[in-house]
């Protein structure tokens, strides 16, 4: 037997005004759409904005409901609707943001389990890596260069 390390490599800003230009107005789109989060039962609102390689941007907010299983990421709400409406553009980068409405959110939020695994689908759909950058409502702003940085042993259409 042998023991197997898998090491992941993550990028940190320590502010959002260190980002490249492009990346700022990719995440102030986030920041619009998490500003429009439907999400009244967590006051946690995130927003992400997926830039797409025909220059088109996506974004998306969480949305709840009173059946809780039922509400919806933004990740997934917004990759989702990308795939739906462009289903052979690639996908360049997301932004990411969040914040509570109950405390300040200075931590970098990272995309949930399920968001990662639904991300995956379409970086091995496309065959290149998609960049995700991740942030709380200020604060640090980290990168990962792709999705499957953030989800190690991940499952996918090779298994199948
Ligand atoms: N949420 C997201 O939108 N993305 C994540 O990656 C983590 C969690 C939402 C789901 C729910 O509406 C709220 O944040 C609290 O979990």
């Amino acid at each position: 037997m042998k023991d197997i390390k898998i090491e992941s490599i993550l990028t940190v800003y320590e502010d959002y005004n260190e980002l490249p230009e492009d990346i700022v107005s990719l995440m102030d789109t986030a920041s619009k759409a998490r500003l429009k989060a439907y999400a009244p039962y967590s006051k946690f609102l995130v927003g992400a904005a997926i830039l797409l390689d025909n220059g088109e941007v996506i974004s998306g907010n969480n949305q709840e409901n009173a059946s809780y299983p039922s509400g919806l990421c933004a990740e997934r709400t917004a990759i989702y609707y990308a795939g739906a409406e462009y289903p052979d553009a690639k996908i360049v980068r997301m932004a990411l943001t969040a914040g509570s409405q109950k405390q300040p959110t200075t931590a970098p939020i990272p995309p949930c389990g399920a968001c990662r695994q639904a991300i995956s689908e379409y970086e091995v759909k496309q065959d290149s890596p998609i960049e995700i950058y991740f942030m709380g409502t200020s604060g640090k702003v980290v990168k990962s260069h792709s999705l499957a940085n953030l989800l190690p042993l991940g499952f996918d259409r090779s298994f199948l």
